[in-house]
């Protein structure tokens, strides 16, 4: 059976528009209004409502229910026996003209959006904390990302130095074995040079008839034996000079001493006038910079072969610009050159021993392995940055000692 109305366990109350008059309450609306139910069903709804609460239904609710408009949570005090209650009041039409006014104490609304505020708040809360937790999971991730950057890069350089430390400790060893031979094929082709000479001059006063040095061929064995002991002289000068920038892998440093890195650049570019002439325009932008200790030939080593480099990298006409700077605690010295500049492949190769892309015969590939190997052992850094016709910087870069009281050369 379907229970009435009245028996809702709802605070409720039904009017009919058109006179007001109350169809229906639920029980406990009675209850807390404090009245019999009889006696509503005689009212009309206006006389349970407090002067204000009636002066509202009129003006605002009640003519909004008579256009079909719902009226929601709205504040009416309504009159019991002894006091008059606050509620809040949903107006709903139902069909016939009737109003169903659904009542909630304010205590319970009060409470119930209390408990909304607090939820809401710590919704909030847990919202802001989760944003920081998330903010900081986000940091952790780039910092750990930097960090595994930061060791790939370590791994790769070390690396890199392992491989040509090894490199270059093999060819220094190789170098060493063949130094020995050379060594004597070398001192014997100058005896053995001498020894012709004498020959050929002992025959050329023998009197010898013209027509047995004919049949002998002498005249072109007399040349011929002289250019192959010139070639083969100056190929075991080749050799020797090999062996010889081989070596310098594992030489330990000459004595060191205060040196003006200036007057090393302006030494070593004397050197090299010749390769410069009519084809390489020298800038010069020199900062004041402090002397660094160290040894002034492996110095110049190093210039001459990253000057050489970049010269033979300009094919017709270019510029190297050459500048020195103090940056932190380094003697930094930054060569440009304008020349072909080099491609991904042969930059990554290009301090490797033996690497090189000139003809055969005109580079031993050992220039920029022999400086970065220097370079390491004075405790500085070579780094060469270069794209194909964009030219090549290669930057060295010395540590700046500290000059002891009274050390030769100090400031
Ligand atoms: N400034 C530069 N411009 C363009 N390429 C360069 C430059 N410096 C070096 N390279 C490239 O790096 C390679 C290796 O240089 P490295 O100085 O070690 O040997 P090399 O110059 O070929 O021979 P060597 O120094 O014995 O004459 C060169 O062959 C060249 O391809
Ligand atoms: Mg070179």
């Amino acid at each position: 059976m379907r229970p009435s109305k009245t028996d809702w366990p709802l605070l409720a109350i039904e009017f009919d528009l058109l006179d007001l008059s109350v169809t229906e309450v639920t029980h406990r609306l009675c209850l807390k209004l404090q009245l019999v139910p009889d006696d509503i069903l005689k009212l009309t709804v206006d006389t349970i409502l407090s002067p204000a609460s009636r002066l509202y239904f009129f003006s605002v609710i009640e003519p909004k229910l008579k256009q079909g408009i719902d009226c929601e949570q709205v504040t009416l005090y309504l009159k019991s026996k002894q006091e008059t209650v606050m509620c809040l009041v949903n107006a709903m039409c139902q069909p016939e003209n009737k109003v169903a006014l659904i009542v909630m104490l304010a205590d319970k609304h009060l409470l119930l959006e209390r408990q909304l505020i607090n939820e809401r708040n710590e919704v909030t809360e847990i919202n802001d904390v989760l944003k920081r937790r998330q903010l900081e999971l986000i940091q952790q991730k780039e910092q750990k990302a930097q960090l595994l950057e930061k060791i790939a890069g370590i791994n790769a350089e070390m690396l890199q130095t392992e491989k040509l430390a090894a490199l270059g400790q093999m060819a220094a060893g190789i170098a060493h074995e063949i130094n020995n031979p050379v060594g004597y094929i070398r001192s014997n082709l100058n005896t053995l040079s001498q020894y012709t000479q004498k020959l050929l001059h002992l025959i050329h006063n023998s009197g010898i008839t013209e027509q047995k040095r004919e049949e002998a061929d002498f005249d072109f064995l007399e040349s011929d034996i002289l250019s192959l002991l010139n070639e083969t002289q100056e190929g075991v000068q080749r050799i020797t000079q090999t062996t010889h920038s081989l070596t310098q892998f594992t030489r330990s440093p000459g004595l060191s001493e205060w040196c003006d890195i200036h007057h090393q650049i302006d030494t070593t570019l004397k050197v090299m006038r010749n390769e410069l002439r009519d084809k390489v325009d020298i800038r010069k932008r020199c900062s004041e910079i402090p002397e660094v200790y160290c040894d002034p030939a492996q110095v110049n080593q190093v210039l001459l072969n990253v000057f050489l480099n970049a010269a033979q990298s300009i094919t017709r006409f270019g510029f190297i610009e050459i500048t020195t700077q103090l940056v932190k605690d380094r003697v930094q010295l930054t060569v440009e050159d304008t020349g072909c500049g080099m491609s991904e492949e042969v930059l990554a190769r290009a301090i490797e021993p033996f690497y090189t892309t000139k003809p055969e015969g005109q580079g031993t590939g050992l220039g920029l392995s022999i400086s970065y190997n220097i370079m390491r052992t004075l405790g500085g850094a070579l780094s060469i940055s270069s794209a194909p016709d964009k030219g090549t910087r290669v930057i060295l870069s010395f540590p700046v000692a500290v000059k002891q009281e009274g050390a030769k050369g100090g400031n």
